[in-house]
This record gives structure tokens, C-alpha cells and sequence, in this order.
């Protein structure tokens, strides 16, 4: 099995690996570097789940090899809080009940970070268009909404973290970050 030498650069930190072709970068972060807050759910670009950020862009990490990762600047729901200071959207998923079992919860987040840099002042309805692609199997999807409603106006006022910061230790434990452990 040919192996390539690759470096990801992960909520600011670098890391060199080596990686098989075939391997997934949804699998080169828990697996290879114990980014395990992506959590993986179908492994075939349905459920969202895990959803991280490459070079800016939300993308479902199993639908990327990691030597196509190669040199990029990736950012996983580990490196949304600033600190001990959550995200805005951390903080609005707690306030909302925005999760249950929580396995969703890292790539809605990620993708709703996304939407929000976009369209700043979204509606409902254009926030379940930007969520179409994460799949919730608990919530109804009614808190997820309210969630991300919820961040926007607190971005848009300036009271909390926008995130634009990392985490300085994004593989430190952290309460607020859903690792869903072994995938399934
Ligand atoms: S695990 Fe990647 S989209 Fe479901
Ligand atoms: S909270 Fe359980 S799948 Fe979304």
C-alpha cells in the first residue's frame, strides 16, 4: 500500500503524518492526530456529521482523502472555542437545547459557522436550506434552528466570540466539544 507524507495544519497546530492514499481525512483526524470531536456517520457524504472546515470551506471530511489535505488549514469543532470562552454557537446550542445525543452536534456546528460567516442575518427558512446536508436524528430540528437564530443575533450584537480565534491545545478536553467515540 503506497503511503504519502502529508502535513495538516489542525486549529493552528501542525502536524506531519504519513497516511495511506486510500485513507479518509475524517479518519486522519480522529484516527492518526485524536481529533475524535468529527464524529462519522455514514462515511458517504449524507448525515453532515462530520463536518469540519478546510482552508475556510465547511466539507464532510469523509468525502476527502487526507493527501488532498495536503498543506491545508483545517479547523474542527476542538478549535471553535477561544480558550475556556465558548463559541457563539457552542453557547447557542447549550442555551437552546440544540443537541440530545449529541452525535450530530460537531459538523451542525461547523456548517452553521459557515452559514453564519455568509449570511450573517439569516431566516429560518434559509437556515434549515444551510443545514440540509447534516442530518439530526433526535431533535426535530426545531432547537437546531432556534440554535443558530440565536448565534446570529449574538454575533451580529458583538457579546460573544466569533471564534476567529483557536484553541491554543485543540486536542485539550473540553466539556463543550461532543466526541461521540467510536464511529458508527
Ligand atoms: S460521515 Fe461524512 S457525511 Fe456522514
Ligand atoms: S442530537 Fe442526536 S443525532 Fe442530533
Amino acid at each position: 500500500m503506497t503511503e504519502h507524507d502529508i502535513t495538516l495544519t489542525v486549529n493552528g497546530t501542525e502536524h506531519d503524518l504519513t497516511v495511506e492514499a486510500r485513507t479518509l481525512l475524517a479518519h486522519a483526524l480522529r484516527d492518526e492526530l485524536g481529533y475524535t470531536g468529527t464524529n462519522i456517520g455514514c462515511e458517504s457524504s449524507l448525515c453532515g456529521a462530520c463536518t469540519v472546515h478546510l482552508d475556510g470551506e465547511a466539507v464532510k471530511s469523509c468525502t476527502a482523502l487526507a493527501v488532498q489535505a495536503d498543506g491545508a488549514e483545517i479547523r474542527t469543532v476542538e478549535g471553535l472555542a477561544d480558550g475556556d470562552e465558548l463559541h457563539a454557537i457552542q453557547r447557542a446550542f447549550q442555551e437552546e437545547h440544540g443537541l440530545q445525543c449529541g452525535y450530530c452536534t460537531p459538523g451542525m456546528m461547523m456548517t452553521s459557522v459557515e452559514l453564519l460567516k455568509e449570511n450573517p442575518n439569516p431566516t429560518r427558512e434559509e437556515i434549515r436550506e444551510g443545514l440540509e446536508g447534516n442530518l439530526c436524528r433526535c431533535t426535530g430540528y426545531q432547537n437546531i434552528v432556534n440554535a443558530v437564530e440565536n448565534a446570529a443575533e449574538s454575533l451580529r450584537s458583538g457579546a460573544v466570540a466569533d471564534g476567529g480565534t483557536v484553541a491554543d491545545d485543540p486536542t485539550a478536553d473540553d466539556p463543550t466539544t461532543t466526541d461521540g467515540g467510536e464511529s458508527k
